[in-house]
């Protein structure tokens, strides 16, 4: 059943009555609703949207201060996610992982995280100064892909680590892929740990029911969801659910103060006011249509010579886990084609005018959302057909596949991450770094999971990994303008890796 109270949008509302009173400013921001901005730009984008780009006023409530419409658009949001508190965020999920993290790891706690977390979870962890223990995903190799982690893995993490009093996943990860949330936060809260969900590619999950739950309603602690990467969110605005139980809320609200801008973007809180508004009250229609055009393209794709899409049905013939998966998201395999992910995207991108979210190896990601139409698939759908034409039947890639699988994260580590990381470090050739110790977080992007962490030791086979998706055109962030590689000069705590 519809809740009315959902239709309300107090932030917006508040905003436009404000923009429309027209009252003389003389307060930040320096364009005064536009008077100030340049013509190029305001002939370009209209008028209206400045006189919206506000402040913290009377009127419209403060986001560092919540009393007033933004508090009680927080709420909403709360309420439609089944949260006991949700906060806007206007620095994307980067920011809200940094204060989930900042406001239950205290330094030196140990945290267990999966080891597919964003770049992000990562920086959080260094910030805080707790250490992190790492567990891998389950991998599978017909699909050449992570999958998630898997109840029992996480299970195996969380019993041979009493001590961690967190436990950090990430879910779906960037391919749609789910893990059993129910089941994992259940058995964690059993042995009394905090569960944090990097939910960034699922805020429309708690809207459909033919999609897998959300981290909210598997009881997770918190989550945070990156609103504009999947549903009506401007760029960089996120929400951070969190539940009572376990999470001190004066603790998480004094961290978003200290973490988030001063002066945040009241266009970014709007669009989250509104986003949530068009999800309570019609994200179950609207979801409907995203799941038939990705599904209907999905089959029409999985006819074409050389490409592979795999849906539900592949994924539960895994033997390993209880996956589910967010079937909006078409994870389409080219390696059949004799050309990696990056080549298919870029030609797609040049010779057809599509553009993709991502591309990896053997893949490309394509997100359908509700901002999708059906001529915006045929041409998708019309596009591969035209590249499997051209191409299928050279198998020219195939031969290197191997040699692009993700290798197991380094089991060596000579000192904690935020130690690593302000060392006195040296940038050396990839080649002379093995043996090293990182002090840069590395990530090959997308979608910018950490291979190195500051702290770890180098390994030859991610030296390997580096050097080969840097061949094959992949951007490998944490290295400097000539490709090389920091580590720490003079390893502490008579390291191993003084060679
Ligand atoms: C799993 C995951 N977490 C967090 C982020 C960061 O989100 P944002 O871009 O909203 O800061 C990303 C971005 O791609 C991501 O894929």
């Amino acid at each position: 059943m519809k809740d009315d109270q959902q239709f309300k949008t107090p932030l917006f509302d508040a905003m436009v009555s404000l923009a429309e009173s027209r009252k003389v400013s003389f307060h930040t921001p320096g364009h005064k609703s536009g008077k100030g901005i340049t013509t190029r730009f305001r002939k370009f984008v209209g008028p209206k949207i400045f006189s919206i780009d506000l402040t913290t006023l009377d009127e419209i409530d403060s986001l560092q201060h919540p009393k007033g419409v933004i508090k009680a658009s927080q709420s909403l949001a709360a309420k439609a996610y089944g949260a006991d508190r949700s906060f806007f965020l206007v620095n994307g999920t980067t920011g809200g992982n940094h204060a989930m993290i900042l406001s239950v790891c205290p330094p030196e706690t140990s945290v267990l995280i999966a080891r597919n977390a964003h770049r992000s979870i990562i920086a959080g962890l260094l910030f805080s100064g707790a250490h992190p223990v790492f567990f891998s995903p389950e991998t599978c190799p017909d699909l050449k892909m992570q999958l998630n982690v898997s109840f029992e893995g996480t299970k195996a993490a969380i019993d041979a680590h009493p001590e961690a009093r967190v436990l950090i996943l990430t879910s779906p990860n960037y391919y749609g892929i789910t893990a059993d949330l129910p089941e994992i936060v259940a058995y964690a809260h059993e042995k009394g740990k905090i569960v944090l969900v990097d939910e960034a590619h699922g805020p429309h999950l708690h809207f459909h029911p033919a999609l897998p739950g959300s981290a909210m309603s598997a009881n997770a602690d918190i989550a945070v969801q990156s609103t504009h990467k999947i549903i009506g969110g401007m760029t960089q605005a996120s929400m951070l659910h969190a539940k009572a139980e376990r999470i001190d809320m004066a603790t998480l609200s004094s961290v978003l103060k200290m973490t988030q801008s001063t002066s945040p973007s009241y266009i970014l809180m709007a669009s989250l006011d509104l986003a949530r508004m068009q999800m309570a009250t019609e994200g179950k229609k609207l979801l409907k249509k995203a799941i038939r055009l990705a599904g209907d393209a999905r089959e029409k794709i999985n006819k074409i010579p050389g490409f592979f899409c795999f849906g539900e049905e592949t994924l539960s013939l895994q033997k390993t886990g209880n996956w589910g998966l967010d079937v909006t998201k078409l994870t389409i395999n080219v390696e059949q084609l004799g050309l990696t992910g990056f080549q298919v995207s870029q030609i797609l991108n040049k010779a057809y005018q599509v553009q993709v979210e991502m591309a990896d190896p053997f893949h490309v990601l394509v997100i359908v959302s509700i901002g999708d139409r059906q001529e915006d698939l045929d041409q998708l759908v019309q596009s591969l057909i035209e590249i499997s034409k051209q191409h299928f039947g050279h198998l020219r890639g195939k031969a290197r596949a191997a040699s692009f699988v993700l290798p197991p994260f380094p089991e060596k580590t000579t000192m904690g991450p935020r130690t690593a990381f302000y060392q006195n470090k040296v940038f050396v050739d990839l080649k002379t770094a093995v043996k090293n110790t990182a002090s840069q977080i590395v990530t090959v992007y997308p979608p910018g999971i950490p291979i190195l962490v500051p702290g770890e030791v180098i390994t030859r086979e991610i030296i390997q990994y580096l050097e080969n998706m840097i061949l094959i055109g992949a951007t490998v962030d944490g290295l400097d303008d000539d490709g090389k590689i920091a580590i720490v000069r003079e390893p502490e705590y008579g390291s191993s890796a003084s060679h």
